[in-house]
């Protein structure tokens, strides 16, 4: 028994509806229109997202698991799905009142909320894949110190 556990990367999806919209307060609405097209319009419009978070560790023995994937569904539902659902990331998600909602930006939010929860467990999310449509999405590792 003194092999080395493999170490597997483990992937959960979350799903939640959200509005928002692009614009800089600085700009002209011509200006906004040029740079972010129409989802610049301020009365916003909606994103069914995707999210796929990665949790890599070794298979502990005992369980089989890398981590307890009812924790990893706990955690994924009370840091994204209750704060975001059916929200307006704009108007009513504090992170996004001096930035803009974009997938690159939503990507830090949920970064730093999800990587401490995990932590605290003792595992490490290395992965983080946020969608808002089927050819639109970022991915996400925490920094370049956090890569192998
Ligand atoms: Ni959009």
């Amino acid at each position: 028994m003194s092999s080395k556990p493999n170490t597997v990367t483990v992937i959960r999806k979350a799903k939640f509806a959200a509005a928002h919209f692009l614009r800089l307060p600085e700009l002209s609405d011509a200006q906004n229109l040029e740079r972010f097209g129409p989802s610049s319009n301020p009365l916003g419009h909606g994103h069914n997202y995707e999210i796929e978070v990665s949790v890599q560790g070794p298979v502990q023995e005992e369980t089989g698991m890398v981590m307890n994937l009812k924790d990893l569904k706990i955690i994924l539902q009370e840091e994204v799905v209750e704060p975001l659902d059916f929200k307006n990331l704009n108007l009513q998600v504090e992170f996004f009142q001096n930035r803009l909602t974009t997938l690159e930006n939503i990507s830090q939010l949920l970064w730093s909320r999800l990587s401490p929860r995990i932590s605290a467990l003792g595992f490490a999310l290395t992965g983080l894949r946020v969608l808002e449509s089927d050819d639109l999405f970022v991915e996400y590792y925490g920094g370049t110190d956090q890569l192998p």
